[in-house]
């Protein structure tokens, strides 16, 4: 055994000794001569043990005296007799489906984890306490900086760092905005992202919901209402899929310009992953008047569990957010930030998301020609971008028939129950980001042997 292991075991004896009360508070402790003799152990491992035992506080020293066992009540944490933490899989949660077409996963085969890895050293070697502090409140100042140069270059938003925040989640940061914003009354889509309604229900804000169609929110409905703020998803509606034209993104942008309390606040979660045409510019690169809270996550661009989003802030509600009395503090660990401020400088994220445009491109291809012979039983839309599209049955199988053929092969299928509808048609979303490209075929085998004729 090595000199290293002996210690802690030994520590680790003497420690449930005490815990177990085989030795009283104050107590005399052997002294470390006795035990060295006794169990034949060098000095040196049971100075190491008695060491750890001082520094934690089980027992203390008396000067000229010796050791002594401490009042462990007094300890804040004592592990004995703690339950068992190894927990049996959550029932449901046993894996019942072989195949599952999931939403928010990203094919982590093609994560370049040693190159993560490489950063991630660096930002501990170069900043070391630093990385321990809680940092900055909207965000740590490099990230925040590329960002500001990436959402440039790609997506045409420009901004000065200082009108970033960054936190742990899109749902975070729409909670935020709410509290920034002065107003209290909404239109988002219908159907929506469900997170908003759960924030705008919990913070008592009025909303109407707007219609979506093919090419984007129904401006007429904008128009007739009179709420001020409008949420919307343009670059990849969640969950349809659309992509807002350019006419209504020009109508929406003129439709804010029109009232101070206006804003247009742009989700632009998956925009990196266009696989067709142009891209259409993001609403806040066509806004000249500072009328769009644009909002945005690296879950898909890098990895959900990174728990990174962040909002770009017009500058008249950044002095509504300096002038807050209470700001909620940053969310995001300092070191992750660091690490992803790094990977970004590098030129790294960019080559990342090239390629991963170019293999979700793939993997997309391949399921809509596997999908093409049946487009008269299946119909599939929003299929432009990201790592969704959503797939009707039109042959005259019934949700319960499609979800039985599914249950029967192990397919997990996540259904379009957006609409709330009262007889809902077989409609169903189909996420292909997280299949690995090895079981790709066998997935779409499975998804056309469940829901075609
Ligand atoms: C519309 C929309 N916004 C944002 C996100 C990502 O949210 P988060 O940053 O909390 O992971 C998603 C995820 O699928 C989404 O569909």
């Amino acid at each position: 055994m090595k000199k290293q292991k002996l210690y802690i075991a030994l520590y680790e004896q003497l420690k449930n000794q005490i815990i177990e009360g085989q030795y009283q508070t104050q107590d005399k402790f052997p002294s470390k001569r006795q035990l060295s003799e006794h169990l034949s152990l060098s000095h040196t491992t049971i100075e190491h043990a008695y060491q750890l035992l001082l520094d934690e506080g089980f027992i203390y020293s008396k000067p000229r005296s010796g050791y002594y066992v401490s009042d462990i009540q007094s300890l804040p944490v004592i592990n004995v007799n703690s339950p068992s933490i190894e927990t049996e899989a959550n029932p449901i949660d046993t894996n019942q489906y072989k195949y599952a077409f999931n939403l928010a996963e990203i094919d982590a085969e093609y994560f370049p984890l040693n190159l993560f890895r490489k950063f991630a050293k660096e930002a501990f070697e170069d900043n070391e306490l630093a990385l321990l502090e809680k940092g900055d409140i909207q965000g740590e100042l490099n990230l925040r900086q590329q960002i500001a140069h990436y959402l440039f270059n790609s997506r045409g938003v420009s901004c000065h760092p200082n009108q970033i925040i960054i936190g742990s989640s899109t749902e975070q940061l729409l909670n935020m905005i709410t509290d920034i914003l002065k107003t209290s009354s909404f239109i988002i889509e219908k159907p929506s992202y469900p997170p908003i309604k759960h924030v705008l229900d919990k913070n008592n804000h009025d909303y109407i919901q707007a219609t979506v169609e093919k090419d984007g929110i129904n401006m007429t409905d904008v128009l007739n209402s009179n709420n001020d703020i409008v949420y919307i998803t343009p670059s990849h509606q969640f969950p349809t899929g659309y992509v807002m034209n350019l006419k209504k993104r020009t109508q929406l942008i003129k439709w804010a310009h029109q009232k101070h309390s206006r804003y247009i606040i742009e989700d632009d979660y998956d925009s990196e992953f266009r696989y067709y045409g142009k891209p259409i510019p993001a609403l806040q690169s066509l806004d000249k008047k500072d009328k769009v809270i644009y909002i945005s996550t690296f879950s898909k661009s890098l990895y959900p569990s990174c728990r990174i989003a962040y909002i770009v802030l017009p500058q008249t509600l950044l002095q509504s957010y300096l002038s807050m009395p209470y700001k909620e503090s940053n969310t995001v660990p300092v070191h992750i930030q660091q690490i992803i401020a790094n990977f970004m400088s590098s030129g790294s994220f960019e080559r990342h998301l090239n390629k991963m445009r170019k293999i979700y491109r793939e993997k997309l291809n391949y399921i809509l020609q596997r999908l093409e012979p049946y487009k008269e039983q299946l119909n599939i839309e929003g299929a432009l971008t990201g790592m969704h599209f959503t797939l009707t049955v039109n042959n005259g199988l019934t949700m319960s028939q499609c979800l039985h053929n599914a249950e029967e092969l192990k397919l997990k299928l996540n259904i379009y129950n957006y609409d709330e509808q009262v007889e809902p048609i077989p409609k169903f979303i189909i996420g292909f980001g997280g299949i690995p490209n090895h079981q790709l075929k066998e997935h779409t085998d499975i998804l056309i042997k469940a829901l075609t004729l």
